[in-house]
């Protein structure tokens, strides 16, 4: 059976959307939004907020562990700042290198790490030996400017002992343009034997979960766009649910976790948090449940909870 990871993803996979799709079904494992380290130690309330699992466990309330994800360049307050995690209940560490926003680059983080492969065996080892017996794991994109290095990074991650190793089929110069290019993971995944490869990027459908894992070579795989998109992709990937039964499973979405999503983001932070979210949600589910556009169009103007409320079924 694969296993479904969700990608973490800045902005749109926080806490709520955590607990929700852990209540929904079909994801194994779960990542925290990037915490960005440069050059101290940051104090535990900073993890606490990335990561209220921390309190439950590192876990969903439907006990899905939750890495903590964290980004920089310098190997040893990377090391400080993972084994306070670790210490605060962390089930998982996972290396950001492929972040591409321009700050975190010009800040020696993320994507650009993926020049210097040996820059990324420096920081594994450097976390591993901070936190014994902690799980360590990366995420790289296939370079930065081109491919050439991508061997090499993967080379660089199976020899630092990573647990596991999520690639994101593209450089970071190609940012979210697809095609995701899954034959190179293929290629990476003979350069790293002992290293379980999970393949990332421009996973949509089920078809397309089967083309990548045909030519990825990969059972498993990480979702991003695509789970926020279609909140089953996971379990239709693991065929626990029939196909194409859309109708029904907006309606799900309307009745149940649309309210459930509003009340959690009400609670997580405050009313234009909620109403934000909730406008980014109805957009994203707008890709798959064409109500959930026009709810989204009905609803972008509105500033208030009440007025958004005003437009779902409850
Ligand atoms: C809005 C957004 C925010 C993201 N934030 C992160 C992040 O914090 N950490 C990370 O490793 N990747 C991040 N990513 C990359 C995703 O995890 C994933 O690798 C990428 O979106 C490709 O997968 P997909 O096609 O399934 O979305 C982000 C992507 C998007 C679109």
């Amino acid at each position: 059976m694969s296993r479904i990871y969700l990608a973490p993803m800045e902005g749109v996979v926080d806490f709520v959307i955590r607990d929700l799709y852990g209540l929904i079904g079909g994801y194994d494992q779960m990542t925290t939004e990037f915490v960005r380290v440069t050059d101290k130690l940051l104090p535990p309330k900073v993890y606490h907020r990335y990561c209220p699992e921390l309190n439950t466990g590192g876990k969903t309330q439907t006990g899905i562990p939750v890495y903590v994800q964290l980004l920089g360049g310098d190997p040893i307050c990377l090391a400080e700042n993972a084994a306070l995690a670790t210490e605060l209940g962390a089930p998982g560490i996972d290396l950001n290198f492929g972040c591409p926003a321009k700050t975190v680059n010009r800040h020696d983080g993320g994507a650009k790490l993926l020049q210097n492969p040996h820059r990324l065996f420096d920081i594994i080892s450097a976390v591993k030996k901070a936190a014994p017996g902690q799980v360590v794991t990366a995420k790289v994109r296939l370079g930065f400017e081109d491919k050439s290095l991508s061997n090499e990074i993967a080379q660089a991650v199976d020899q630092a002992q990573a647990h596991h190793l999520i690639i994101h089929a593209r450089t970071k110069v190609e940012g979210y343009k697809p095609p995701a290019h899954w034959e190179y993971i293929a290629k990476m995944k003979e350069h790293c034997p002992n290293t379980k490869v999970i393949a990332n990027g421009d996973i949509w459908t089920v078809e397309d979960y089967k083309l990548c894992r045909n030519i990825a070579g990969c059972e498993d795989v990480a979702l991003g766009r695509g789970a926020f998109a279609n909140p089953y992709l996971a379990k239709a990937i693991k065929s626990e649910i029939p196909d194409s039964d859309s109708d029904s499973q907006w309606k799900e979405l309307e009745t149940r976790w649309l309210p459930q999503f509003i009340h959690k983001s009400l609670e997580f932070k405050n009313e234009h948090y909620a109403v934000t979210r909730t406008k980014q949600w109805t957009k994203f589910l707008g890709r798959n449940f064409i109500p959930s556009g026009n709810l989204f169009e009905s609803i972008k103007r509105n500033r208030s909870l009440e007025e958004v409320k005003s437009h779902i079924t409850f």
